[in-house]
Formats: C-alpha cells, sequence, structure tokens
C-alpha cells in the first residue's frame, strides 16, 4: 500500500468555514463515521458516540450556543463528537476528530473543528441533542463542500524540531 495519498491528505488539509449550498449523501457522511470509529483509543475502549446533525434549524441552534462557530449554520452537516467520561476520553475523541476531518479531506468535503469540551456552551448543546448523563462533547465539526481555499501560516520544519534533545 502506498501511503502518498494520506500524506498528500495530511499535508493539504486546512480548516473551511465557507461552504457551498450543496448536500453531502449519506453514504459519504458514513464512510467518514466508518474512519472516525477506527481511530487509536486507549485500552481500545472506542468510547465515542457520533452524532450527525443535517436539519438546518438544529444546526442554527447549535451555531448559535458556540462562540467561534456561527458559521456552522450555513454548513450541509454537523458531526457531535461525544465520549463516555473515561480517563483517556479527550485524547480518544480528538484522535476520532481528526479522522473525519482528514477522511472528509480526502473525500472532497471541507471541515472545521470547533471546541467543544471546556467550554461553557457545552451544556446547552448537550441539552439541544438531548444527551444523558455521563457523555463529554468533545468537538464538533463543521462539515461542507468547501468555498474557500484558505491558507494560514504555518511554522516550518526546521522550527518546530530538535533532535536527541531539547
Ligand atoms: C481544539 C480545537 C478547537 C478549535 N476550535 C475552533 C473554533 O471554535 N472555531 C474555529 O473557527 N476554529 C476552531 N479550530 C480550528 C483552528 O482554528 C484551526 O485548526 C487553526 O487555525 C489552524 O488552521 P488549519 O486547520 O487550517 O490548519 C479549532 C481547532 C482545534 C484543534
Amino acid at each position: 500500500m502506498s501511503n502518498n495519498n494520506l500524506i498528500e491528505v495530511i499535508k493539504k488539509r486546512r480548516s473551511i468555514r465557507l461552504f457551498q449550498n450543496k448536500e453531502i449523501s449519506n453514504q459519504t457522511i458514513n464512510e467518514i463515521i466508518d474512519c472516525a470509529r477506527l481511530a487509536p483509543t486507549a485500552r481500545n475502549l472506542q468510547p465515542w458516540k457520533f452524532v450527525v446533525i443535517k436539519k438546518n434549524e438544529t444546526l442554527r441552534k447549535i451555531s448559535e450556543a458556540t462562540d467561534y462557530g456561527k458559521f456552522l449554520k450555513d454548513a450541509a452537516v454537523c458531526i457531535l463528537v461525544f465520549c463516555e467520561d473515561t480517563k483517556y476520553y479527550l485524547e480518544d475523541g480528538c484522535a476520532a476528530t481528526e479522522n473525519i476531518l482528514l477522511a472528509s479531506y480526502a473525500l472532497g468535503i471541507g471541515s472545521c473543528w470547533i471546541a467543544g469540551d471546556k467550554k461553557p456552551y457545552v451544556s446547552v448543546i448537550s441539552e439541544i441533542i438531548g444527551v444523558p448523563e455521563g457523555w463529554k462533547l468533545v468537538s464538533i465539526v463543521a462539515l461542507g463542500y468547501p468555498a474557500e481555499n484558505p491558507s494560514p501560516p504555518k511554522k516550518t520544519v526546521e522550527q518546530v524540531i530538535k533532535w536527541e534533545h531539547w
């Protein structure tokens, strides 16, 4: 198996906050969740559930609850990553979230990670979705066919690498 495509996906993915008015098929969403569920997870607990939102009204309610996620109302889909309150829920949920971003990009879909964990609006969003006690909202992912091509500044390898010692 060649990993060149994956390397390209990792290098080219950027956060997308402007979307085309175009539906994402349920088959495509299933494929993205299939990639999310295969993320590494401490003790293989797989403590996650992925809530898929397509209804405009719910997208609007969730977007209004956030601070820096107002653009979610114009996304085609939102995936809410919930994890049971286990020791490594945050790491597990973040690994699954990254898989969602990369799989989406590979399928031609733009995405943006919107903060969940630690945000005061977690309880508001959990209430909107009807989430039972004991589940943590790790992240909110906006998805849609991209209508922008941003290029935020990135540190170079030389700026971040240390060999053998600090
Ligand atoms: C934990 C986390 C929380 C984030 N929360 C938000 C957010 O609330 N709103 C937003 O627009 N972007 C959010 N982002 C996306 C970052 O702003 C983005 O990844 C960063 O600017 C780098 O750009 P890139 O994803 O295009 O490489 C979040 C990213 C992470 C990892």
